[in-house]
């Protein structure tokens, strides 16, 4: 499987996914990270795993169209079967939606449907929640609402902090997201319409 990892900024996903591959534990190659915050830690991170970066600067383009049918172009190159969002902060259109639709996932720090958007933690917390987690969905035109795939769950206890709840669900993150791919790469994940069958051998 050949994949291109996009991310904004610390990339503990995109590390995760690249020592999961490393291990022998992913059948997969990432061919790309696409990046468009050039300081990102993760730049750091690809360079290291000898990942190929494509950094972009968003201001530089006349739309997301624009900078988007670059992208699209550089999966095409590079033949990715596979776009994986882990921690991308930007929103995706069509450009790049509808030729990945089914092959494009995100992982997102709720369980959805609540909690959409940024600072999902924050949000939980906020709202006094018990219980929150992690979803991996394919990507659709919304904002976090694509067929669901995974989800984990991650207790809040009495005495958490918006730091500690981060950290144990980055930590469930950085398990669930490249065993999440490996099962795409086994071919156990099934799209039908909207709904997602994971087939367990
Ligand atoms: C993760 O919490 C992920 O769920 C969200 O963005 C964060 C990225 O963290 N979409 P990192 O850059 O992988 O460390």
């Amino acid at each position: 499987l050949r994949i291109a990892v996009f991310a904004s900024g610390n990339g503990s996903n995109f590390q995760a996914l690249a020592d999961a591959v490393q291990a022998g534990e992913l059948d997969a190659t990432i061919e790309l990270l696409v990046c468009d915050k050039p300081k990102a830690k993760v730049v750091e991170r690809a360079k290291l795993a000898g990942v190929e970066p494509f950094i972009f600067e968003p201001k530089r383009y006349a739309s997301r169209e624009v900078y988007e049918a670059e992208i699209l172009q550089r999966l095409t190159e590079k033949k990715v079967d596979l776009i994986v969002l882990a921690g991308y902060m930007r929103i995706i259109t069509d450009t790049l939606v509808t030729p990945y639709y089914g092959r494009m996932i995100n992982i997102h720090p709720s369980l959805l449907p609540a909690f959409p958007g940024v600072n999902a933690i924050r949000q939980a917390m906020e709202l006094g929640v018990k219980l929150t987690g992690v979803t991996v969905h394919f990507v659709d035109g919304g904002m976090d609402t694509g067929p669901i795939i995974a989800q984990r769950a991650v207790e809040i206890e009495e005495e958490a902090t918006e730091a500690s709840v981060t950290e144990s669900i980055h930590a469930v993150e950085m398990k669930l997201y490249p065993q999440v791919v490996q099962w795409i790469a086994k071919g156990q994940v099934q799209l039908v319409e909207r709904k997602v069958q994971i087939i367990h051998s």
